[in-house]
């Protein structure tokens, strides 16, 4: 395991440590995350009884393999705390997500929580977001149209691929990854990216976290 796995490591665990017993918990998506699902599923094997809601398909899996009961929206409609991942963290906690295209359900399961702590290295921590590539979740139809519109707020939209067919997400929609490269005030991206017609989401959570639980090679440290 390489340095970066292992802060990644130490700060899924410690972000399980905020779960309580009857808690349902916003399980989010990515490698980080890994560690804290793993952790959440010792910890239910101790005696605590939780219920987790996956934000997607692969955290699904990762939860049935470890044992954390998985409960979905049909039964509950708030979640007490979310704990997802991040691509960017701003000294705001504004974040970018969906470095791993699960971006609408993670932002569907983040806005749902009491609680929400972001899990990440500490090479996530920026000063402003925009070095990591924008995901946009976009249909399938016409984003060809959204992509050139997209192009006008000052970036090149890239389709991201999987081998030689474009990326699906669990959403059946593609992502454009949209470098800016300094997003100086990213609620106005923001709004101005769901305005266009066949954009769904996008990756820019702000004034959502509550909470960061960074991995550092010193140590995890939280910022509140
Ligand atoms: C997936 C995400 C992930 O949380 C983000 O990409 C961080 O992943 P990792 O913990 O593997 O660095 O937003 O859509």
């Amino acid at each position: 395991m390489d340095n970066q796995d292992m802060k990644k490591k130490a700060a899924g665990e410690k972000a399980a440590e905020f779960v309580k017993d009857g808690m349902v918990v916003g399980l989010g998506s990515g490698s980080t995350m890994y560690w804290a699902i793993k952790k959440l599923g010792d910890l239910v094997k101790e005696g605590i009884s939780i219920k987790g809601i996956p934000s997607s398909v692969r955290t699904a899996d990762w939860a049935k393999e470890f044992g954390v009961p998985l409960t979905d929206f049909s039964e509950v409609q708030r979640i007490d705390l979310a704990i997802d991942g991040a691509d960017e963290i701003d000294p705001a906690f504004g974040c970018i997500k969906g470095g791993g295209g699960s971006l609408l359900r993670e932002k569907i399961v983040d806005a749902a929580a009491d609680q929400f702590i972001v899990v990440a290295d500490d090479s996530k921590l920026v000063s402003v977001l925009g070095q990591f590539p924008l995901p946009v979740e976009v249909v399938p139809f016409g984003y060809e149209v959204v992509k050139e519109q997209i192009a006008g707020l000052g970036c090149e939209p890239v389709l991201r691929m999987k081998g030689d067919q474009p990326f699906i997400t669990d959403n059946q929609n593609v992502i454009l990854d949209c470098s800016f490269l300094e997003i100086k005030d990213p609620q106005k991206l923001h709004d101005q990216l769901k305005s266009l017609i066949g954009v769904v989401e996008t990756g820019l959570f702000i004034h959502m976290a509550d909470i960061v639980v960074a991995g550092r090679s010193t140590g995890v440290e939280i910022l509140k």
